[in-house]
């Protein structure tokens, strides 16, 4: 809705731009661009500054917003002002609720869907966490993250392939298998599960490694007896393959439980292991294209004209790595899917090994590399948890997500005590706040988590919206079917009810910059606009004691129109939808 508003607006001012200067070489788009929300609604719903323009125009600022202002009009434009090198553009509010709300109450939660992808593929590989070590909270970013930019995807028409791409092969199952036969047994860890497994792991590296503090020498039969067992699942060996599949298993179960938290689900879960006999193919087409090197009995691809170290391909003794696999990988999955982009989601320390495979994809002369894309996330780190305790020094991320259940319940059965259904309500809540908060950074950022403040009611948190669409909610019920339909036309009488509309119309520009950007955060930063807009809305208009029923009218039909909104925008971001909290 604001979208075709501000293309209105820029045909408008480009109009005036070219009558000005005729060989200027602006364009609408261009225009647009320039177009900005100002930060206080005095100053317009929409604000040109004429800065950029003096240089073009050779004219000052004033003198172009000047001459502007007038050539602004339309159904939808109550006035526009020059003030100090700014035009300020005023909506009239009636127009704009009227295209608007009764759009929104007609598409309900497909509203403000984009329609960029239609007839194109994304492939989206994400949370692929390695098999048989803790999933913790580092796996936080990638899991919600990359789920998040899937459902915007989808939302923009995209057909979306969610890959788990689970770190399950490699000679961490050589530990594990020694460590399970040493010190582990079948009881042990069908009661246990995932956290006998880590156990297992932690004892078997520690003992590998040695442990200086604690006067534990490195034992180096361990580590060749564990390279021997790897080494037999490579062969094929049926006992350790069996024991492989259980382990994966075993862990898969476990991760079950966090992803329905989250209401995450996969389409595929082809892991590393998955691509053990598609990279000789990949490793061959390199050796015949001339750009393997050998490097110390290494294979590499010489990467020092890009200004990149080496890409490892092949170890001395033959065996494949972590950029061999994803190269393979890559391959398939375009066979597979014809991805128009494949987006992968990780920590920023896996930087630079992205970008070197996307280089040597390049180099190996598939065009299709600039589809791939690398979408990075800063650390993620716990303030004052005791949570940091289970194993070793990591948090685990169904420990957060129980501590932050546990949380809320404490604090519903105090605000809430009637409520039915609380134990789902509270995961929701608890869980909700969690992703929530996290998202609310720009991805890149690194980030603390604090406890207190993300499960906070009042603060620009997860509680607080999933609070605001219970109201809604509730306020709906309560009317039950009171709504537009008794009226023909949204009457707006309020600066809250105004603004609100402004907020709600410009949801499909957030919905486009957080594509584009492959950042969630656009949506859950949106989310709180919209709820403090209807929270103010909700406290300055009264709905029931409103006396003209088409006002009262009217505001139902606002909060239904918000209910909508901030549905959708929620499924975008994995917040679970509360009717009643
Ligand atoms: N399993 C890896 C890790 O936990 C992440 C995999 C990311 N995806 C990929 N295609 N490399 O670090």
């Amino acid at each position: 809705m604001m979208m075709k508003i501000k293309a209105q607006l820029a045909e408008a001012i480009l109009g005036g731009v070219l009558s000005i200067a005729p060989d200027c070489g602006m364009d609408a788009e261009g225009v647009q661009n320039l177009l900005e929300y100002p930060p206080d609604p005095a100053m317009g719903d929409i604000a040109l500054p004429c800065f950029k323009l003096a240089k073009i125009l050779r004219r000052s600022p004033v003198q172009i917003a000047a001459t502007l202002a007038p050539l602004v009009a339309g159904d939808c434009i109550e006035r526009a002002e020059a003030v100090n090198g700014y035009l300020n553009i005023y909506l009239s509010g009636e127009y704009l609720a009227n295209a608007l709300i009764p759009e929104i109450l007609e598409k309900k939660e497909s509203y403000g869907a984009p329609d960029f992808g239609k007839g194109k593929t994304v492939v989206l590989d994400y949370s692929s966490p390695n098999v048989a070590k803790p999933f913790h909270i580092g796996h936080l970013g990638t899991t919600v993250i990359g789920h998040s930019l899937k459902r915007l995807h989808e939302f923009a028409g995209y057909k979306c392939v969610g890959i788990n791409y689970l770190g399950d092969w490699g000679t961490q199952f050589g530990k594990l298998i020694l460590a399970y036969r040493l010190w582990g047994s079948k009881e042990q860890i069908e009661e246990g599960g995932i956290d006998e497994l880590v156990k297992l792991y932690v004892k078997i590296n520690n003992a590998i490694s040695g442990n200086e503090e604690q006067g534990i020498a490195p034992n180096k039969e361990y580590a060749d007896q564990a390279r021997a067992e790897f080494h037999k699942m490579e062969l094929g060996d049926e006992e350790n393959l069996a024991l492989w599949k259980w382990f994966i298993k075993i862990s898969l179960d476990e991760y079950e439980k966090t992803y329905k938290q989250l209401g995450i689900t996969f389409d595929s879960y082809l892991g590393e292991s998955f691509y053990t006999d598609k990279m000789p193919a990949q490793v061959e087409k390199l050796r015949e294209m001339g750009l393997l090197k050998i490097d110390d009995g290494a294979s590499i691809v010489d990467l020092e004209q890009y200004g990149m170290p080496p890409c490892l391909i092949l170890k001395r003794d033959g065996s494949t790595l972590y950029p061999t696999r994803d190269i393979a990988a890559a391959v398939y999955r375009k066979g597979e899917y014809n991805f128009d982009k494949c987006i992968y989601v990780t920590s920023n320390q896996q930087i630079l090994h992205f970008q070197q495979w996307f280089k040597v994809v390049e180099l190996m002369g598939y065009d299709w590399y600039e589809g791939l894309v690398h979408v990075p996330y800063g650390t993620v780190s716990v303030n004052g948890a005791k949570l940091a305790t289970r194993t070793g020094n990591v948090v685990l991320l169904k420990d957060l997500f129980a501590a932050a259940i546990e949380k809320v319940t404490e604090i519903m059965e105090e605000k809430n005590p009637a409520l039915k259904g609380r134990e789902d309500i509270a995961e929701a809540v608890g869980v909700g706040a969690i992703v929530f908060y996290y998202l609310s950074n720009n991805r890149i950022k690194d980030i603390n988590f604090n406890m207190e403040d993300a499960l906070s009611f009042d603060g620009n948190t997860g509680p607080y919206v999933q609070y605001t669409y219970a109201r809604a909610c509730s306020i709906l019920e309560k009317a039950g079917d009171e709504t537009l339909k008794a009226v023909d036309s949204v009457t707006i009488t309020t600066p809250q009810e105004r603004a609100l509309c402004i907020v709600l119309s410009q949801y499909e520009e957030k919905v486009r910059m957080a594509i584009r950007d492959y950042e969630p955060s656009v949506v859950t930063r949106y989310i709180l606009d919209v709820a403090t807009a209807f929270n103010r809305f909700y406290h300055e208009c009264s709905i029931f004691g409103a006396e003209d029923p088409a006002v009262k009218a009217s505001r139902l039909a606002l909060t239904e129109a918000t209910k909508h909104v901030l549905g959708s925008a929620f499924g975008l971001i994995c917040l679970r939808k509360t009717e009643k909290i």
